[in-house]
């Protein structure tokens, strides 16, 4: 007799459901986009511990009959995909109809459900994959699935899931992100006793996200939206003979981005809050994460992430989504026109709004207290980017720069308890702060004084309905215009303070201009602009400067010879492990010229040393400039007369990013003149 035979379909299912299923927020996932495909308008879900021991979702779909019923959990049963050539064009967020099988072979579940045109509704209970139960039953129109005792047939699964708070956790940015793709649907997500989260239907995206996270939140975000035609994307073209000349040609559609981004001074330690919807479907993927990157590259630290929720709808036919058993990452049919795309629009975007760094707001940012850090909050359950060690704001030592005030002890830049009306239990608000706070850890939020709306304020205004939360946003935007460092350019300096910022003021209030980063910034352009153009102004050195290397950098130094020299280096080998540099860009002199040419050379040296990682010229290009900027810029405790320092702002106004040097730091601070008279007790 031969070894091989077919595995029984519960071990099947039991195997299938490995890669569907690893903890309740993928239930959770599984359940909430039936529910959507099902054209449900309001979805319910409770979780009891974590979800370890239930999960309920009841949604007011378009619900199955007694038949459909059955079938639904049977392997590879569906109602949205017939032949392969739909799997081209999948327009539901499910589509190969595992999903309920997988869940119903490692659970106790029951299924409720009802069309509303059947006279009755059906009831059916199974356990372990086994039908036990069928009867009818008088139901509303819609589905309510019970999910029971996750894995308690399979114990080697069980200790995988981990604490019960971090299991809700899970669940509740899930629901969130779900939330916030679908602003027009009621959401609520309650846990055996308590509200977390209820989210009434909105007209815009905005509106969801001042309802379930405050205004405050809101203010740090801006918003963007952008669209290009496919159809100059110059996709190959199938040849002569298989091209059916008759057929119209397919017009390939429109490209659509829109959602929010953060303000360059909010930043975060990791990628947990940056949130990417493709056609309404929430994905990880790289490829866009680099595109982000990308955007704000030299506008934040590289170590440090901006906060974004992006949405991207295309035709269903641009996007495979069949490449992830989870479901949970898709292929685009034309990735580089994406990524450009998004590359593009998000820093436009940046460039355009220029917002101004708020006194508060920065000086605000490290509060994120350690008491709100998600232990294992992650966008998507599974996620790589969720490992505890990775979350940890507070640990960003970039931010906790010295000359900054400590952060008000006791307040935490986001209030827990706005969402605890009633007093709920500790363990789901905690939930629920770890939830908010992967998602947005929004600098500035604390309350001057009490003048600022408290969380509690703003959410109970957004729960009260669409016309409230309208008013709001457009009081938020109405404030998000108007700082804005396009204002720079019109101020009047008074002073230096300590001889290294510049104080000045203009319409808008009291700016505190750090002098070094400003010129770093106006430099760091100018060289690149420069480099494009092949202008940039070398100055020969009256002695060759030596610069003493160990083998391994000389290496290094070979790579990016080619690029030093088109920025104004001329630099050669002077023996086997110096350096000679006869000339240099104009403004780098000195010990500065050795510093910076070791720090290049060192940084480049890091990035040769990553396997695998063939870092892209563009990068070695920025950093080189951000390199030389650094050096020859005017230092802090230098002296600067007046017409100098209006030169520093009128050229910094004119750069692209005045909000961040190079490197990420912050380079002006607006004291508005609201915080002022606030301050004041004028208003
Ligand atoms: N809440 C619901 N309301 C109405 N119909 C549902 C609901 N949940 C499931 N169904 C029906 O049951 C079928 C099987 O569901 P299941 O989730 O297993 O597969 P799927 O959604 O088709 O694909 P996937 O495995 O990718 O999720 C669905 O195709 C749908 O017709
Ligand atoms: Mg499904």
């Amino acid at each position: 007799m031969g070894r091989i035979r077919i595995l029984p379909d519960q071990v099947a299912n039991q195997i299938a459901a490995g890669e569907v299923v690893d903890r309740p927020a993928s239930v959770v996932k599984e359940l909430l986009e039936t529910a959507l495909d099902a054209g449900a308008n309001r979805i319910r879900v409770e979780v009891e511990a974590g979800g370890r021991r239930l999960i309920r979702i009841s949604d007011d779909g378009q619900g199955m009959n007694r038949d459909d019923a059955l079938l639904a959990f049977e392997r590879h049963a569906t109602s949205k995909l017939r032949t392969a050539d739909d799997l081209l064009s999948i327009a539901t967020l499910g589509f190969r109809g595992e999903a309920l099988p997988s869940i119903a072979s490692v659970a106790r579940v029951i299924l409720e459900t009802s069309t509303g045109d059947d006279p009755t509704g059906t009831r059916l209970e199974i356990a372990g994959g086994k039908i036990l139960h069928v009867d009818d039953a008088a139901l509303p129109q819609g589905t309510t699935l019970a999910v029971a005792d996750l894995f308690f047939n399979t114990p080697a699964r069980r200790k995988f899931l981990r604490a019960e708070s971090t299991e809700l956790s899970h669940v509740t940015a899930l629901v969130t992100h779900y939330a916030l793709a679908h602003p027009e649907k009621h959401f609520d997500l309650v846990s055996a006793t308590h509200t977390i989260l209820s989210a009434p239907p909105v007209a815009r995206t905005a509106e969801r996200i001042y309802q379930i996270f405050g205004k405050d939140t809101l203010v740090q975000l801006l918003p963007v939206a952008a669209e290009t035609l496919l159809a100059h994307a110059g996709l190959p073209e199938p040849p002569p003979w298989k091209r059916d000349l008759d057929e119209p040609a397919r017009d390939p559609g429109v490209l659509r981005l829109s959602g929010f981004y953060s303000k360059p001074e909010l930043q975060k330690l990791n990628r947990n809050s940056i949130y990417i919807f493709v056609n309404k479907r929430l994905i990880r993927d790289r490829l866009l994460m680099h595109a982000i990157t990308e955007a704000y590259r030299n506008v934040i630290p590289p170590t440090s992430f901006p906060v974004v929720l992006l949405f991207l709808e295309m035709p269903a036919e641009e996007v495979d989504v069949n490449v992830h058993p989870a479901k949970t990452e898709v292929r685009f049919r034309q990735q580089s026109l994406v990524h450009d795309f998004v590359r593009d629009s998000l820093r436009t975007a940046l460039v355009e709004a220029r917002p101004a760094a708020g006194f508060l707001a920065s000086h605000m940012a490290p509060a994120a207290g350690p008491s709100l850090m998600p232990a294992a909050t992650s966008p998507l359950p599974g996620s790589p980017d969720s490992e505890p060690g990775e979350i940890l704001d507070a640990a960003e030592p970039f931010r906790l720069t010295s000359r900054l005030p400590p952060p008000v002890p006791g307040r935490l830049p986001f209030d827990t308890r706005a969402f605890d009306p009633g007093g709920w239990g500790g363990q789901d608000r905690q939930a629920w702060g770890e939830a908010a706070a992967a998602i947005f850890q929004p600098a500035g939020l604390l309350a001057v004084d009490g003048c600022s709306p408290t969380h509690a304020d703003s959410t109970a205004n957004g729960a009260g309905g669409a016309e409230g939360t309208a008013v709001a946003t457009a009081q938020i935007e109405a404030e998000q215009a108007a700082a804005n460092l396009n204002h720079l350019g019109s101020l009047r300096p008074l002073a230096q303070l300590r001889e290294s910022f510049i104080l000045a003021a203009g319409d808008d209030g009291l700016w505190i201009i750090d002098q070094h980063v400003a010129h770093e910034r106006v430099l760091f352009e100018k060289i690149l602009r420069d480099r494009q153009v092949e202008k940039v102004q070398r100055q020969r050195l009256l002695m060759p400067a030596l610069v003493e290397l160990k083998p391994s950098q000389m290496v290094v130094f070979a790579r990016i010879a080619e690029e030093l020299d088109r920025n104004g280096f001329e630099v050669e080998p002077f023996g086997p492990q110096t350096l000679a540099v006869k000339a240099a860009p104009v403004g780098l002199e000195g010990a500065e010229l050795e510093r910076m040419l070791a720090e290049v050379i060192e940084q480049s040296a890091e990035h040769f040393e990553e396997p695998k990682q063939n870092e892209e010229l563009e990068a070695i290009r920025t950093r080189i400039a951000a390199s030389i900027a650094c050096h020859s810029a005017i230092k802090v405790n230098t002296a600067l007369d007046p017409v100098r320092m209006e030169w520093l702002l009128l050229e910094l106004a004119r750069t692209s990013h005045p909000t961040s040097c190079p490197h990420g730091r912050p380079i002006a601070l607006l004291y508005s003149w609201k915080e002022i008279q606030r301050a004041f007790h004028r208003i």
